[in-house]
C-alpha cells in the first residue's frame, strides 16, 4: 500500500492539519481578566474565561508574550525566555492553563520572539559589559552607524536609527525595533542553538505551536534591506525541522509583513518552513474595499495570492494588538486609508492606524459582521482579536499601541468586571465604553454582535471547505465579491455586498440550482440573489 492511500496516514495527517479548521483568538493576558485584584489580568484569569471562549466558538488561543520583561515593548522585550512574568503568575499556572485548554479540546500557541531580547536580558547585560565578554557576539556590534544603511525604520515615530550607541564599550548595537530591544546575532551558532532550546522548552510544556514574531529580520547582510534573506529562511527551516522531527502536529505561524511574493516564501517548499502566515496584504485590502465601496481590492489580492500547499494555511485577520499597518500599501492607497480611517491625526502611528475594528467600521454592525464573515470564508484560518467579538473601541489618550489593548469589557459594572482593583490602564469611555459595550449584555441579547459572530463560527465549524477548499472568483458587479470554495464533494458559494446600495448577483448559468442557504438553514433554488447594503450569503451544494 502506498503512502497516499494508507487510511492511517490519511487520518493522522488530517489530525496534524488541525490548524486548517481552527478559529484562533489573539489574547492579551494583561487585559483579559484579573483574579488576584492587582489590576492586571493574569493566567488564572485566562483559565477562568476559557468557557466563555469555548462558548464563542474559539478553538485555539494565541497568547501575547507572557515572559519576564521590563515591558518597554509590552513583553516583546524578553529578559528571561524560560519563565512567566510575575504579573501573570507562575510556570505552574501556565502548565495548568495548557491542561485546561486541552481538556476542552482547544489548543494554545504562544509568541516566540527570536529576533531580539530585552536590553535587560542577562545575555545583553554580559555582552555590553566588555568587548571581550563571551556573550559579546550574541548581539550585532559595529564601530560605525553607517552599516546596513538601506534598512527601513519600523518604529519611525520614536526611533531615528537602527543603531544605538553603547557608551561603556564605545560601539553601536543593532536593533530593528526599540533601542531597548537589541537584535540577536543569528550568525552566531550559539544563538541559533539557544533559540531552538527555547522552542523545545515550551513545546515540552505542551504548547501547540508559536506565533513567530518578526521572523523577517534575523540576519543582516550589507547591500540588502536585511529582510527575508536566504540565511534567515535557512534558519527558519532548521526551526521547522525541530517541529517535524520532534513535535509533529505543532504549528508555526509567521508574522511577516511583506508583499505576497516575499510572503509566500515563508511556506518554503510546502512542508519545510512555516505552516501558517498572516495574510497582511489581504487585511489591508479588506479595509480598502470598505473605503471604496468596491470589491476590486480584495478580488485582485486574492488573484495575486498563490494557492498554498496542502500543509500550508493563511492566517486571516482584521485587527491585532499593533497598529493596522500600511507599510506595504502604495502611497495612494495609504492616503485613501488615512482619509477614510484617520479623521483625527492621533489615530496614526508610525505608518499605520492605532484603532479597533468597530470604530474603524463606524460602529455599523452590518459592516463589522460582514468583515468577520469575510475572514471566516476566504482561504485561511481566521484570527480574532480579543474584544472585537463585542465591538470594543480604542482609547486614543493612551500612548503607542496601548489604546487598542485596554481591559476586556465583561460587564457594565465598575471596571467593566475586569478587576476589583484599579485597572492597569484606563478603560475606553464614551459610546464604546463598558456601559454600552460588554459581554454580559451581548450574551443576553440574541441580536448582538457576539451572537452574530458566534453563529458564523459554528456554521464554519461544520464546513471544512472554508478551511481547506480552493477558491474561484465568480463574475459579479464591482461592488460585490462573489466566490466559490470547493472541497471534496462540497461547493460553497459566498457573495458579499460591499456598498451602500442594494445590488443583484446572478449566478453563472451552470451554477444555478438547488443550494442550502447556510445562514437561514433552508434549501432554495437559486438563480439570482438580491443583496441589501453590507449583506451577504453563504450557500452550499453537493457536487461541482
Ligand atoms: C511584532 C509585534 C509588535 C512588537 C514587534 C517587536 O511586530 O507584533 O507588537 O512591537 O514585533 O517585537
Ligand atoms: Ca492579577
Amino acid at each position: 500500500m502506498g503512502w497516499a492511500t494508507s487510511p492511517f496516514l490519511f487520518a493522522s495527517n488530517m489530525k496534524n492539519l488541525w490548524y486548517k479548521d481552527a478559529v484562533f483568538y489573539e489574547l492579551y493576558i494583561r487585559s483579559f481578566y484579573d483574579t488576584n485584584d492587582d489590576g492586571h489580568g493574569d493566567l488564572k484569569g485566562v483559565i477562568a474565561k476559557l468557557d466563555y471562549l469555548q462558548e464563542l466558538g474559539i478553538t485555539c488561543i494565541w497568547l501575547l508574550p507572557m515572559y519576564p520583561s521590563p515591558l518597554k515593548d509590552d513583553g516583546y522585550d524578553i529578559s528571561d525566555y524560560y519563565n512567566i512574568h510575575a504579573d501573570y503568575g507562575t510556570l505552574d499556572d501556565f502548565k495548568r492553563l495548557v491542561e485546561e485548554v486541552h481538556t476542552r479540546g482547544m489548543r494554545i500557541v504562544t509568541d516566540l520572539v527570536l529576533n531580539h531580547t530585552s536590553d535587560q536580558h542577562p545575555w545583553f547585560q554580559a555582552a555590553r559589559s566588555s568587548r571581550t565578554n563571551p556573550f559579546r557576539d550574541y548581539y550585532v556590534w559595529s564601530d560605525t552607524d553607517k552599516k546596513y544603511s538601506g534598512v527601513r525604520l519600523i518604529f519611525g515615530d520614536v526611533e531615528t536609527s537602527n543603531w544605538a550607541w553603547d557608551e561603556a564599550t564605545g560601539q553601536y548595537y543593532w536593533h530593528r525595533f526599540y533601542t531597548s530591544q537589541p537584535d540577536l546575532n543569528f550568525d552566531n551558532p550559539a544563538v541559533q542553538a539557544e533559540m531552538l532550546n527555547v522552542v523545545r522548552f515550551w513545546l515540552n510544556l505542551g504548547v501547540d505551536g508559536f506565533r513567530v514574531d518578526a521572523p523577517t529580520y534575523l540576519f543582516e547582510r550589507e547591500g540588502t534591506n536585511c529582510e527575508s534573506l536566504p540565511e534567515t529562511h535557512a534558519y527558519l527551516k532548521r526551526l521547522r525541522a525541530v517541529i517535524n522531527e520532534e513535535f509533529p502536529g505543532r504549528v508555526l505561524l509567521a508574522e511577516s509583513n511583506q508583499q505576497p511574493r516575499e510572503l509566500i516564501e515563508y511556506f518554503g517548499n510546502g512542508h519545510d518552513e512555516f505552516h501558517m502566515a498572516f495574510n497582511f496584504p489581504l487585511m489591508t485590502r479588506i479595509f480598502l474595499a470598505f473605503a471604496e465601496g468596491n470589491a476590486e481590492p480584495i478580488r485582485s489580492v486574492i488573484e495575486q495570492t498563490p494557492q498554498t500547499g496542502e500543509e500550508c494555511q493563511w492566517a486571516i485577520f482584521l485587527r491585532n494588538h499593533d497598529e493596522l499597518t500600511l507599510e506595504m500599501a502604495s502611497p495612494a492607497e495609504r492616503e485613501h486609508m488615512y482619509r477614510e480611517y484617520a479623521p483625527d491625526p492621533k489615530m496614526i502611528l508610525n505608518l499605520g492606524l492605532r484603532r479597533r475594528l468597530a470604530p474603524l467600521l463606524k460602529g455599523d454592525h452590518r459592516r463589522i459582521e460582514l468583515a468577520n464573515a469575510l475572514i471566516l470564508s476566504l482561504p485561511g484560518t481566521p484570527v480574532l482579536y480579543y474584544g472585537d467579538e463585542i465591538g470594543m473601541g480604542e482609547n486614543l489618550d493612551l500612548s503607542d499601541r496601548n489604546g487598542v489593548r485596554t481591559p476586556m469589557q465583561w460587564t457594565d459594572s465598575e471596571n467593566a468586571g475586569f478587576t476589583k482593583a484599579k485597572p492597569f490602564a484606563e478603560l475606553v469611555t464614551g459610546e464604546y465604553g463598558h456601559h454600552h459595550v460588554n459581554v454580559d449584555s451581548q450574551v443576553a441579547e440574541p441580536d448582538s454582535l457576539f451572537h452574530a459572530i458566534r453563529r458564523l463560527l459554528f456554521i464554519r465549524k461544520d464546513q471544512p471547505a472554508f478551511g481547506r477548499g480552493d477558491i474561484q472568483m465568480l463574475d459579479a458587479p464591482s461592488s460585490l465579491l462573489a466566490f466559490k470554495r470547493k472541497y471534496l464533494d462540497v461547493t460553497m458559494v459566498c457573495v458579499y455586498n460591499l456598498c451602500t446600495t442594494s445590488e443583484t448577483f446572478t449566478l453563472p448559468e451552470n451554477e444555478q440550482g438547488g443550494y442550502i442557504n447556510l445562514l437561514e438553514n433552508e434549501e432554495q433554488v437559486v438563480e439570482s440573489i438580491q443583496l441589501e447594503p453590507y449583506s451577504y450569503v453563504w450557500m452550499k451544494k453537493y457536487g461541482e
